[in-house]
């Protein structure tokens, strides 16, 4: 992987802010992207910036021709057996949000979720508890924060309904061993769905191989428009469940009586859509393809393993997660005794352009548990360098001496 090139695509890199380049270390909130899919998005709004699926000139057919071509390109990227598996949404959020709203809960059943979950697939179960008398349960990970299967194995039983959980975690970047979740799941007769954030971007997903039931995931984490994402759902569910949103283009017709609704996807997708996002999102894809996740994880590892062996030599310092950089992909999200990780972030945007995210990364419940602020996490994509990993090691020891 030509590194050097694929930086000359996003320009972002080479703006300087106070006289210096930036370093982009804030990955798993969003990426940077592309000229292609920033061009992708210009060739919309001035080249036809139409409506897709109800207006028959050529403008409202060459909308609805290039929708159908991103959703085609992302379902293959998944490995969906059909394009209208893939459901446009906003974010991550909103695919696990739909789910929740559009299966049939019955007071007592069961959800099992782990303890590194997102807010987005925490508290909607929190306010079905309070509304319909659902269950949810948390499977506990090991000590260094890795999956326990057989915690999880103990909370399956008849009464699970679905199994709803993150694949790579964006607190520490640990993946869990989603395969394995999904068959124990499968032979106990639960539904699952699957937070794919942090895991789509920056590996192969395919829902085919895994034989998973939803997966949700966003596109402004891979290199896609902000506010696009894609629910996946296998067919026949999707048939099956209902929308939690109704409207426009989700109806075949309606009287004031009553109404009949389209065939998954439409009647997910209500009222008019983020074109030029989805037109983006399907360049993303091209992008993607193109380097290979081979290159990706390879590089967000090295980079990663650089940081890991650095800092980890220190004392006040302490990682998120496993110690071994390679259980944790492309995310260093660590603590340092006696400092305010927030300053830190600051101190580092403050003195060379190096952007983290401090905090508790919506993932408060974890650090509530465990009694600690938060975290300063490093997100590492593809693009990133050993240039930039060595500044930012550098420039952590000269704060580490003054906060
Ligand atoms: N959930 C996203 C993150 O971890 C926004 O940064």
């Amino acid at each position: 992987m030509d590194v050097k090139s694929i930086r000359s695509n996003f320009k972002v890199l080479s703006q300087k802010l106070n006289g210096k380049q930036i370093i982009y270390f804030d990955n798993a909130c969003q990426t940077l992207r592309p000229r292609q899919v920033i061009e992708a998005v210009d060739q919309y709004y001035l080249e036809y910036p139409a409506c897709a699926g109800r207006s028959s000139h050529k403008l409202g057919v060459k909308v609805t021709d290039k929708v159908h071509e991103a959703r085609q390109k992302i379902a293959k990227f998944i490995g969906a057996k059909r394009p209208e598996e893939v459901v446009f949404t906003r974010n991550t959020t909103e695919g696990m949000n739909l789910v929740v709203h559009a299966l049939d809960w019955q007071e007592g059943d069961e959800v099992i979720i782990t303890d590194k979950e997102h807010n987005s697939n925490l508290i909607p179960w929190q306010i079905l508890a309070k509304e319909k008398g659902v269950r949810f349960r948390i499977s506990p990970s090991k000590k260094d924060n890795s999956f326990d299967v057989e915690a999880f194995k103990a909370l399956l039983n008849e009464k699970t309904k679905l199994v709803s959980m993150v694949v790579t975690s964006n607190l520490d970047g640990v993946t869990n061993p989603i395969k394995e979740i999904i068959k124990l799941a499968h032979e106990n007769k639960s539904l699952v769905l699957l937070d794919g954030a942090q895991a789509v971007p920056h590996m192969r997903v395919d829902v085919g191989d895994l034989d998973v039931d939803f997966l949700a995931f966003s596109g402004h984490k891979m290199l896609g428009p902000s506010g696009t994402g894609v629910l996946y759902g296998k067919y026949k569910l999707l048939e099956r469940i209902k929308p939690f949103m109704v409207g426009g283009d989700t109806v075949e017709r309606s009287s004031y009586e009553d109404f009949v609704l389209l065939p998954p996807p439409e009647k997910f997708e209500a009222g008019l859509q983020d074109y030029a996002g989805i037109i983006g999102l399907g360049a993303a894809v091209d992008y993607l393809n193109q380097i290979g996740f081979d290159d990706i994880k390879k590089q967000e590892l090295k980079l990663n393993q650089m940081v890991s062996d650095e800092l980890l030599r220190m004392e006040r310092v302490h990682v998120i997660g496993p110690t071994e950089a390679e259980k944790r992909g492309g995310i260093f999200s660590f603590y340092v005794d006696g400092v305010d990780v927030h300053q830190l972030a600051l101190m580092l945007d403050e003195t060379e352009n190096i952007m983290i995210r401090s905090g508790q990364h919506c993932v408060h419940s974890w650090f509530k548990a465990h009694n600690l602020d938060g975290s300063a996490r490093l997100s590492f994509y593809f693009y990133n360098t050993q240039d930039e990993a060595a500044v930012f090691i550098d420039v952590f020891k000269k704060l580490i001496k003054v906060l």
